[in-house]
């Protein structure tokens, strides 16, 4: 409510800087395009919502009207927990709501997993397909080993039963277009694929069992969008790939498995995501294949604090360091974000100002001239609010405590306008079980988890029984292999 008052109705040019803005028009586009994908390539989606940790995107992410099961991946309990009154607002509208934990599990937040969901569901196994991050590789001896032992373990009443194979494929971040894109999505799926054909082959038990083949990040998952408009261009996906692609996702589907796409960065998109040039542009559908600046949501505003005309080639100081844009290289251009063109010819940040941030410490951002290849520079003045495209961002976002909300579909004069304030609130969340009529249990202040560094993932499937305890049990008692199966919190009607 003080963020209400303090913020809404208010223009971008009067508040105090850094603060991080959102244009609620794109993302809500955005989002909209990646369920429209999903839906024409007939796959399952499971928004990741670490970047934005709102319930207010998590909403657009999910989609109205919502599918009857609300998937959603989460990096931290904290976020969980935060999005629970939105869980229990789509199970009170008849829906199951599944959330994934993407971590190897660690120890000490068993108990809270499993206090979240009160139960521990059948477990996915992360798979490395080529990101080399977390997940073990379906051809190694230690694939074999890890689901011998879940298949094994769950005859001996472990409580994980094998749920599906996950794989994150932050690689495509390497990729500069649709096709990269889309080729690594079609070896990710075929992977996991084999993989679970190994899995299946390894045990009659679950020989007919449907698992699902969670693939994705945000170069890749987007990539599909080409396919709702085939865009031309010698980088676009062609018949051919597009084919490829529904190809294996149709020999999933025979070998009775379910394809799942998952993303997180694509409701707001950054200076990474332009670099992959992955999706076609929303904003601009006629400039052929390849995203551009009128389809990221989020920027960075902050103001010009003093110039510095006589240095080699003019700089300029902005209140804003790494604090503020996080130090995410970008593999377009060597600087730390770029300065859009809102206030200098447009009241939408569409484009590039030419200046960028060069140099960054902390709280300060030193903006230099971009390649004159992109234009004129245009002049600065002290005092001057600027909007900046972060490299990445998840980081920039984090850094923020609250979205300040602008429409860029409103009419030009309201472009400013802040209509909303987006937050993330991290403490004091009151935890819900899946029995809602449970008396609700007040928790100590949650720290945010930190973020660990390698990600597998987990998965559930919304037919079995809960497991309780036993889970725990196993889970905590595990040695480095039980690090690749996580676990997912499950709420059911
Ligand atoms: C395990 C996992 N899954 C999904 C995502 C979403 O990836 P992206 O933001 O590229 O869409 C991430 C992001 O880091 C992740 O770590």
């Amino acid at each position: 409510m003080e963020l209400h008052e303090a913020f809404v109705g208010k223009n971008l040019h009067d508040i105090s800087v850094p603060a991080a803005v959102v244009d609620r028009a794109v993302v809500r586009r955005n989002c909209l395009q990646m369920l429209q994908a999903c839906d024409a390539l007939d796959v399952d989606f499971r928004p990741h919502v670490k970047t934005h940790k709102t319930i207010e995107v998590a909403r657009l992410q999910v989609g109205e009207p919502w599918r009857h099961t609300v998937k959603l991946v989460v990096s931290t309990l904290a976020e969980a927990e935060h999005l629970l009154p939105f869980l229990l607002e789509c199970q009170d509208h008849g829906k199951s709501v599944n959330v994934l934990y993407g971590l190897p599990i660690p120890p000490s937040t068993v108990r809270r997993l499993a206090e979240f969901g009160k139960r521990l569901l059948p477990g996915s196994l992360s798979v490395d397909t080529g990101y080399h991050r977390a997940g073990v590789t379906p051809s190694s001896a230690e694939f074999l080993n890890l689901v011998t032992r879940i298949l094994d373990g769950g005859k001996k009443s472990m409580s994980i039963e094998f749920g599906g194979l996950y794989s994150h494929a932050g690689h495509s971040y390497g990729g500069s277009s649709a096709s990269q894109a889309m080729n690594l999505l079609i070896e990710e799926i075929e992977s996991l694929r084999k993989a679970s054909e190994i899995v299946k082959n390894l045990h009659p038990k679950i020989a007919h069992k449907q698992l699902t083949l969670s693939v994705g990040a945000t170069p890749t998952a987007t990539s599909v969008q080409n396919l709702l408009e085939l865009s031309d261009g010698p980088q676009a996906p062609g018949v051919k790939q597009s084919d490829a692609l529904k190809d294996c996702i149709h020999q999933a589907k025979a070998n009775h498995d379910r394809v799942e796409l998952h993303a997180g960065v694509y409701p707001f998109l950054d200076m990474q995501q332009l670099a992959t040039q992955a999706s076609p542009s929303a904003s601009q559908p006629s400039t052929g294949p390849g995203l551009s600046f009128g389809d990221v949501a989020f920027t960075i505003l902050t103001e010009v604090a003093s110039l510095y005309s006589e240095r080699e080639q003019p700089e300029a100081l902005i209140a804003a360091g790494s604090l503020a844009l996080g130090r995410e290289p970008c593999k377009s251009y060597s600087g730390w974000g770029i300065v859009s063109n809102w206030g200098f010819d447009s009241t939408i940040p569409t484009g590039r100002s030419g200046w960028q941030v060069g140099r960054i410490s902390q709280e300060h951002g030193i903006l230099t001239h971009e390649s004159s290849k992109h234009g004129d520079t245009r002049e600065l003045c002290v005092g001057q609010k600027v909007r900046m495209f972060p490299n990445h961002a998840c980081v920039a976002g984090a850094a923020f405590d609250y979205y300040l909300v602008v429409d860029s579909s409103l009419p030009e004069k309201r472009h400013d306008e802040i209509l909303e304030v987006w937050k993330e609130d991290q403490v004091m969340v009151s935890v819900r079980t899946a029995d809602r009529r449970d008396e609700e249990q007040s928790r100590a202040p949650l720290l945010a988890t930190p973020t660990l560094e390698s990600i597998v993932s987990s998965f559930p499937s919304t037919s079995h029984p809960p497991d309780t305890m036993s889970s725990q049990h196993n889970i905590q008692n595990s040695d480095q292999a039980d690090h690749n199966i996580a676990a997912v919190a499950q709420e059911k009607n």
